[in-house]
């Protein structure tokens, strides 16, 4: 019982960590603005909104990420989870591509903070 206590403080005390958490620094937000157009537009296009140069060829339309709707009921964690392991991780298509042998996890949260910038939204916003 003390156990399950000191866990729901501990995990409390971590989302709020998360939460408080400062905004990525310049160049963390460069470096994941070079990523996105070197890894992520190809299928989600030049303005994010999801139109990419793949996309003729796909079965599963890529996600807008500029449409603030539909990003802001995904939270930064389900974000972070479908970059670091791919869509079938939250029950999406396959044809978006898991990025951990890719991307360390400290470049996948300057991921989801640039989805953040492009969408203009957060998290139940
Ligand atoms: C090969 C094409 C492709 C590439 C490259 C790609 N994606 Fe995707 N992505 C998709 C598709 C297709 C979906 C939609 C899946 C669905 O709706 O079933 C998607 C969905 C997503 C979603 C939304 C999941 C949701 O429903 O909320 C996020 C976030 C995302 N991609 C981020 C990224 C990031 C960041 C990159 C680059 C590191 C990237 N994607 C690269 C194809 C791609």
């Amino acid at each position: 019982m003390l156990n399950k206590l000191l866990f729901v403080v501990l995990l409390a005390c971590n989302v709020q960590a998360y939460a408080t958490t400062t905004e990525a620094p310049a160049h963390a937000r460069e470096a994941a603005a070079d990523n996105y157009k070197a890894y992520c537009m190809q299928c989600h296009g030049t303005q994010g909104n999801g139109k990419g140069v793949n996309i003729r060829d796909m079965s599963a339309t890529p996600r807008d990420h500029t449409d603030a709707k539909s990003m802001s009921v995904r939270s930064d964690e389900t974000l972070f989870k479908v970059i670091k392991e791919g869509g079938s991780s939250i029950s999406k298509s396959i044809l978006m591509p898991p990025w951990e042998g890719t991307f360390s996890d400290e470049e996948i949260r300057d991921l989801v903070q640039h989805l953040r910038v492009l969408c203009k939204c957060q998290f139940g916003s």
